[in-house]
C-alpha cells in the first residue's frame, strides 16, 4: 500500500519528511509508478494536476494538508472517494491570531500612526474603545467560532453568519441570504473566513460592502478577508476605498496569487497585503492527523472531518 502526495505551489520535501516518519511502513510517492499505480490507496493533497487522482484505480479517500478544499474540488476528473479536510488546533489557532491582530490593528489605527512615523508626525489619533464596534465575521465553522471566541477577550460587539442557524453565546448569529443585509447593516468590522464555493465566489463584491453599517466609530467600515480570494472582487474593494465605502481592509488572499506585481493593491496606502499566511499549514503539526486518519481508514473506522461535496466545503 502506498501513500501519494501530490503538492504544487510550494515545497513538498517537509510533507514528505513528515508523513514517512509518521508511516514508516508505507511507502510514500510523490507521483504514480504507472499510468494506473494500483499500489496507491490514500492521496494526501494541494492541488493536484487535474486527472491525476482519477487515474487510481484503488484510491480509497483524499486528504487536503488544509482546511480548505476548493483546490481539489476544481479537479472537474476528481472520482467519488471520500475528501477530508483539515480541523486542528495549531491551525485554527493561527487564524485566530491573524485575525485578533489585524482586528487590533485596525482598531488601534496602525494605517495612519505608520504613515505618521514614515513624517516624523506626533498626532494623537481618535481611539474608539472596543466596545464601541462590532466585529462581523462570516463563517461561523471552526475558524470562524474561534476567532469571535478570542475576540470576545477584547471587549468587541460580535456578529456573525453562516448557512445554517448557529447559537453562540455573546454572539448575534444571523443566517442565509435573507439575514445578510441586517448582518452586514451591524458590522463596523468585516472579517471573512468562508470558504469558495459555488455559492460564495465573489460575494465581496460592490453590493455587499455597500451594506456595511455607515456609522462606524473608526470612520468607515473596515474589510478583513483570511478566507479565499476568490470570495473578493478586487477592483469594487479598490473602488470602495476610493469612494469612502471602506476604509480600510487586509487581505491574506487574493484572486490571482501570487499578487501579481502590477496590482494596486501592493501600493494601497490603506490595505495591509500578507501572502496567503493567515493560518499556514505546518507538516510537523499536521501530518500526525493524516496518518492517524490513514491508520483508522485501514482498521475500516469512519474518517472525520469528511467534505460535504454538494455543499463544496
Ligand atoms: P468550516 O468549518 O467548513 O466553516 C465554513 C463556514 O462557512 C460555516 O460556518 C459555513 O456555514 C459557512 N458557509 C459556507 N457557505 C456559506 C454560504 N453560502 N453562506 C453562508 N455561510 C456559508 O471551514 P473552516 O475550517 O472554518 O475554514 C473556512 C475557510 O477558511 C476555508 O474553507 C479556507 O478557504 C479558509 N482558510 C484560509 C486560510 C489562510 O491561510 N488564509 C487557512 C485556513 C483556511 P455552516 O456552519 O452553516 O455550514
Ligand atoms: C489554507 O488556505 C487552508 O485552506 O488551510
Amino acid at each position: 500500500m502506498s501513500v501519494l502526495l501530490s503538492i504544487s505551489g510550494y515545497s513538498s520535501t517537509a510533507w514528505l519528511d513528515a508523513l514517512q516518519s509518521a508511516l514508516p511502513d508505507r511507502r510514500i510517492v510523490t507521483e504514480p509508478a504507472s499510468a494506473k499505480d494500483g499500489e496507491i490507496r490514500y492521496a494526501v493533497v494541494w492541488k493536484q494536476p487535474e486527472g491525476l487522482l482519477a487515474s487510481l484505480p484503488n484510491l480509497q479517500a483524499i486528504f487536503s494538508i488544509g482546511a480548505g478544499v476548493d483546490h481539489i474540488l476544481r479537479d472537474q476528473t476528481l472520482p467519488d472517494v471520500p475528501i477530508a479536510r483539515i480541523v486542528a488546533e495549531d491551525l485554527t489557532g493561527r487564524m485566530s491570531e491573524y485575525v485578533v491582530w489585524r482586528v487590533l490593528d485596525h482598531l488601534r489605527r496602525g494605517f495612519a500612526y505608520r504613515a505618521q512615523q514614515a513624517l516624523g508626525q506626533w498626532n494623537e489619533r481618535v481611539q474608539p474603545a472596543a466596545s464601541a464596534l462590532t466585529v462581523g465575521i462570516m463563517g461561523l465553522g471552526e475558524l470562524g467560532r474561534d476567532a469571535a471566541e478570542k475576540l470576545k477577550f477584547f471587549g468587541f460587539k460580535l456578529a456573525g453568519w453562516s448557512r445554517t442557524r448557529k447559537e453562540l453565546p455573546g454572539v448575534v448569529c444571523l443566517a442565509g441570504d435573507e439575514e445578510l443585509t441586517d448582518f452586514l447593516g451591524m458590522t463596523d468590522i468585516l472579517v471573512v473566513l468562508l470558504p469558495n464555493t459555488p455559492a460564495t465566489t465573489g460575494i465581496l463584491d460592490a453590493g455587499l460592502l455597500a451594506r456595511l453599517k455607515r456609522t462606524s466609530p473608526l470612520g468607515g467600515p473596515v474589510l478583513i478577508n483570511a478566507g479565499r480570494g476568490a470570495l473578493q472582487v478586487e477592483a469594487d474593494i479598490l473602488a470602495a476605498l476610493e469612494s469612502g465605502t471602506l476604509l480600510e481592509a487586509s487581505l491574506d488572499v487574493f484572486e490571482t496569487e501570487p499578487l501579481p506585481a502590477s496590482s494596486p493593491l501592493w501600493r494601497h496606502p490603506r490595505v495591509f497585503v500578507t501572502p496567503h499566511a493567515a493560518a499556514s499549514s505546518d507538516p510537523d503539526a499536521l501530518v500526525p492527523l493524516i496518518a492517524r486518519q490513514i491508520e483508522a481508514c485501514e482498521r475500516g473506522e469512519p474518517l472525520q472531518h469528511l467534505v460535504d461535496r454538494r455543499a463544496g466545503y
